[in-house]
């Protein structure tokens, strides 16, 4: 059985826990108590963002907790080569320190055209120190193939929208294939899939919740993932997903669960 502290292991050599905690929408004054909760449950892993508006919170949390890992990632409007450079600067400043485990580029936004260099300067912030991994998210295949090219240095993440109505196939194979470790965010379908009535019926079939079920069909397919809860409670039904097994049988039923309109958040070749 994996633990809190079960790991993926990234094309740089870093190994990465498997199950955290997210924290959009989590408000900036509740921010510390929640990831200290969190920590406090046995999470490794904390997901924050600049644009989340959190990052004090959380990094106030983490203060003593340096062995957990901590993402942030440089939002649409700090993309460019040295905008990303001051970007970074800004977040470290408000997370109170000189280091994180992994900077993503949050979306590619096509149409600024600068995710390239965006690209150069997170391969400069691993370089000098900055992020000890770096990664990108809600890329597609050409944009994966487009910074790896340009750079020699494949993400080692890709953080997208993923969930049973919304499987993501296609790019999980191009993540196989470049050696991209996938990250699901809303993985729970932002609590939609909670009362999906085949998720229902696996979870009294296995005795635990729908939260539970629905996680652990992530870990059980190699995915990495990162739900958000407020609530002690719900923060430990989804650490409870490390405790089940599903069947085959139950892991396919959840598979023909994908759907063509299953997507929830914006479309990445739309956004930013
Ligand atoms: N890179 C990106 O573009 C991107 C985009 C979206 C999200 N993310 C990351 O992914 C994380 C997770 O995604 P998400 O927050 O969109 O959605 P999610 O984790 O799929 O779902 C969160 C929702 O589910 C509820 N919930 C959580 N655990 C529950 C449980 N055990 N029982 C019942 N309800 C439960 C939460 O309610 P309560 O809060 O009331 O507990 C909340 O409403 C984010 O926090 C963020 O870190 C990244």
């Amino acid at each position: 059985m994996p633990t809190a502290a079960t790991t993926l292991m990234l094309n740089d050599g870093r190994a990465m826990p498997q199950l955290g905690f997210g924290t959009w929408q989590i408000p900036a004054d509740a921010a510390e108590g929640a990831v200290a909760t969190a920590l406090d449950l046995g999470y490794r892993l904390v997901d924050t963002a600049a644009i989340y508006g959190n990052e004090e919170g959380v990094g106030a949390a983490l203060a003593a907790h340096r062995d957990v890992w901590l993402t942030t990632k440089i939002w649409n409007d700090s993309q460019g080569y040295d905008r990303t450079l001051r970007a970074m600067d800004k977040s470290l400043a408000r997370l109170g320190r000189d280091q994180v485990d992994l900077v993503l580029i949050h979306w590619p936004c096509p149409d600024r055209g600068l995710y390239l260099e965006t690209w150069r300067a997170l391969v400069a912030l691993r370089d000098a120190g900055k992020a000890r991994s770096i990664g990108v998210s809600n890329f597609r295949s050409d944009e994966l193939r487009a910074v790896s090219d340009a750079t020699g240095v494949v993400p080692a993440v890709n953080q997208i929208e993923l969930h049973p109505r919304f499987q993501q196939r296609d790019l999980r194979s191009i993540h196989a294939e470049l050696g991209i470790v996938n990250q699901s965010w809303s993985p729970l379908g932002q609590g939609a899939l909670l009362s999906d009535p085949a998720i229902a019926e696996i979870a009294r079939q296995a005795g635990t919740t729908p939260a539970a079920v629905l996680l652990r069909w992530h870990l059980q397919h190699g995915l990495a993932t990162i739900p958000k809860a407020s609530s002690r409670s719900h923060m430990a039904a989804n650490l409870a997903a490390l405790d089940v097994m599903l069947s085959d049988e139950q892991m396919k039923r959840i598979d023909a669960l994908d759907s063509p309109d299953g997507r929830i958040g914006p479309d990445p070749a739309q956004f930013g």
